[in-house]
């Protein structure tokens, strides 16, 4: 080969290489790139179960905030500064119920995971959020509101604290009854407010601040923004005279069911509780010395769907019954209720001494396997 030959691939090969590198450098960008969406996604799936064990129960399985705490799903919150995020979840906010999380502010969060926190919030799917929940079974119990009538109300008007009373209860039903019951009398979630106790134990000021500013650390929020200073007081009022009330003047709201009837949803659930509730329980949910019956009536008609759920997702602390809530998801627990509530039209007003289901504590060896 000539020199001149040489050139000529020499420019070639130049030429090539001249179109070659940027497309190159093109395609390390892209697999950079790809290599940080990535690690982004994989954040953000870190994130929404971080978000589904420690924020969901004030902030919402979507974001979308539960009673008087602030909804995070919203444009404001997902444009506020990294640095104002990482901060307000490392610190939390004084004196309200947010609490700070970073383990440096004596929380229980790293900083990885509050970085996969913010990447949720800013980039994430609240609706992908929303299924990791639920394949966590941790979503919140659902809060009620109850509808009080305006005839209600003007009965409830002529007693003599009335003008108190009428006031504050639709302020307490849209706000309050979901987390104290409907009457006050308290849930799983929340202590009673009814309680004769309460009101002896604490004067009006000091339930004033209680709800003003919530209790710190507890689902409990402070209401000094979301609520007139008025309407405050009537509460106030409104725990004082609780036992002034006409029994069945507050209606008891109607829980949506849970149970299905659906034979698949069934058959799901009893499978469940072959797997994982019959070795305490009984085959038949007869009770063994390990588990108390559920296939009884006493207990069956006096247990609404979202009680049983929250036992068999929260268990049962203290005793041997364990908390399923993190084990099985949404849909599973709903079959389980399903599964025990079949049972009610057949199941024994009493529980019945258990033979032969093999199991332990079935009465003397003799009288097992009959
Ligand atoms: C016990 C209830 C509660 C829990 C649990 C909770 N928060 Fe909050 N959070 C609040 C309240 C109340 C506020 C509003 C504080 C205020 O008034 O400024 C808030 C505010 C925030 C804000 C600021 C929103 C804004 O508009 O400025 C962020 C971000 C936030 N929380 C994230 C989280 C994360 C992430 C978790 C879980 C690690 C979490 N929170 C757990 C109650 C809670
Ligand atoms: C998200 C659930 C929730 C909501 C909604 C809620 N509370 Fe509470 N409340 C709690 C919890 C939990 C506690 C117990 C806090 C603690 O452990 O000290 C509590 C405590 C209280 C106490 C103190 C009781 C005592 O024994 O000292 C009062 C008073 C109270 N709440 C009033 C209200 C009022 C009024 C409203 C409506 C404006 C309201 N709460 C809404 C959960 C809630
Ligand atoms: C290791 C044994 C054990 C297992 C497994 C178990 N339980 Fe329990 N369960 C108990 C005990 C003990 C209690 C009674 C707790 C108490 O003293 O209140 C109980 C209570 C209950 C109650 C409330 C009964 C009542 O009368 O208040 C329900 C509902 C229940 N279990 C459902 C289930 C379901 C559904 C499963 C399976 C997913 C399950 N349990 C698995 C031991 C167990």
């Amino acid at each position: 080969m000539t020199l001149r030959h040489w050139s000529i691939i020499g420019i070639i090969a130049t030429a090539i290489l001249a179109v070659m590198l940027p497309m190159y450098a093109l395609a390390e960008a892209e697999r950079m790139d790809s290599a940080q969406a990535q690690l982004l996604q994989e954040s953000i799936a870190q994130g929404e179960i971080t978000y589904a064990e420690n924020c969901v129960i004030c902030h919402g399985v979507s974001g979308e905030g539960i009673s008087a705490y602030p909804s995070l799903n919203n444009d404001g919150v997902r444009q506020m500064d990294y640095t104002d995020l990482v901060k307000v979840i490392e610190r939390g906010r004084y004196g309200t119920a947010m609490a700070a999380w970073a383990v440096a502010e004596g929380g229980v969060l790293n900083k990885m995971q509050i970085d996969q926190l913010v990447a949720v919030i800013q980039h994430g799917d609240w609706a992908n959020t929303a299924a990791t929940v639920d394949k966590l079974g941790l979503a919140p119990p659902t809060v009620i509101t109850v509808e009080i009538s305006d005839e209600t109300l003007a009965e409830l008007a002529a007693l003599p604290h009335g003008e108190v009373i009428s006031a504050a209860l639709p302020v307490f039903a849209a706000n309050c009854a979901g987390c104290h019951g409907a009457q006050g009398e308290g849930t799983a979630i929340a202590p009673a407010l009814n309680d004769p106790a309460l009101r002896d134990k604490r004067t009006d000021a000091e339930l004033n601040r209680t709800i003003t500013n919530g209790v710190a650390g507890t689902l409990m929020a402070g209401w000094a923004n979301a609520l007139p200073a008025v309407d405050i007081n009537n509460l106030v009022g409104l725990i004082r005279y609780f036992d002034e009330i006409p029994a069945g003047a507050i209606p008891q709201p109607e829980l949506p069911p849970i149970a299905s009837t659906n034979a698949e949803v069934i058959a799901a659930g009893a499978n469940l509780f072959n797997i994982a509730c019959a070795q305490c329980h009984g085959t038949e949910g007869q009770g063994t010395q390990m588990a108390p019956a559920l296939n009884v009536q006493s207990f069956l008609t006096q247990t609404n769907d979202q009680a049983i759920k929250a036992i068999i997702s929260k268990g049962v602390p203290n005793t041997r019954m364990p908390a399923w809530g993190g084990r099985l998801n949404d849909s599973q627990l709903n079959a389980l209720v399903s599964f025990l509530r079949s049972w009610e039209p057949t199941a024994p007003a009493v529980a019945q001494p258990s033979v032969g289901t093999g199991g332990q504590g079935l009465g003397p060896p003799w009288l097992r396997g009959q």
